[in-house]
């Protein structure tokens, strides 16, 4: 199996194939989604919330991410690997941004790296891809400034959707490889693919864009309690391995298990 690279995805743009990207955080997920035919697959700082345990995506630092997409990076054949810059790790200089980059190049061997915001970091972007570092973007609802966008909020609507298109073609400009837009309308983010050379990927942002972003867990029902609007549940994990735990408390209270063919002697 070929490694997929970024020029595969502006091929598949061309031909108007919507291509899928989940995040990934350890082994097995790696594996599994690479050999499921997942090209893309994301490290996020949403491991922050969804690994770690803290409340938003704004503690998870550098430190904390390297180790996880080291596990990714070492475990898939094909899928591409983007790592997320956590928030603090890019956003004083386009030069924090290139070392904090190197960083996860070097000590975790991702293929690509993401970073959230528009126009204002259309440097940063350009430092990156200047020294070889593909970048992916990530504007409209960007969760590392949820305290100044008061909170999760659609981004866009009305005259913004200007703002919106700017930005994006602002970071194609940069030199960016593809543009997460994340809770767009989808009028918007229709817009925007129109318009960019580069793909689109979106959550929470219509059936147009050229591809689609779900984080694992939701997307595997392992999360419990309220989604967001754009999240599909495509399975029961929490149900499937909470009952596991369960029934393997009850057979050890039992004495159930193990049985005999689990024993030596
Ligand atoms: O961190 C993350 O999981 C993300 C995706 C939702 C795009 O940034
Ligand atoms: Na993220």
């Amino acid at each position: 199996a070929k490694r997929v690279r970024i020029h595969h995805l502006l091929e598949l743009k061309g031909r108007g194939e919507p291509w899928p990207m989940l995040t990934a955080y350890d082994q097995y997920t790696a594996e599994l989604f690479d050999e499921a035919g997942i090209p893309v697959l994301l490290v996020g700082d949403s491991a922050s919330n969804n690994v770690y345990g803290y409340e938003t995506s704004l503690p998870v630092t550098v430190d904390e991410l390297i180790p996880l997409v080291r596990a990714v990076t070492r475990s898939v054949k094909r899928s591409l690997v983007v790592a997320d810059l956590p928030f603090g790790s890019y956003q004083l200089s386009p030069e924090q941004a290139l070392a904090t980059a190197v960083r996860f190049m070097k000590e975790s061997q991702a293929h690509a790296v993401k970073l959230e915001g528009g126009r204002a970091f259309a440097p940063h972007v350009k430092a990156l891809t200047t020294a070889g570092v593909p970048v992916m973007g990530h504007i409209g609802f960007t969760p590392q400034s949820e305290h100044n966008l008061g909170g999760y909020r659609v981004q866009g609507r009305g005259d913004s959707g200007d703002e919106v298109v700017a930005d994006a073609l602002a970071l194609q400009e940069a030199g960016a490889f593809a543009v997460v837009m994340e809770m767009v309308p989808a009028e918007v983010a229709k817009r925007v693919t129109y318009e960019m050379k580069i793909p689109t990927v979106g959550i929470g942002a219509g059936p147009d864009c050229d591809a689609q972003v779900l984080v694992w867990q939701d997307m595997a029902g392992l999360r419990r309690g309220k989604a967001p609007r754009f999240v599909k549940r495509y399975a029961d994990m929490a149900g499937v391995l909470q009952g596991a735990a369960e029934q393997f408390a009850n057979e050890v209270r039992h004495r159930e298990f193990p049985a005999p063919q689990h024993v030596f002697h």
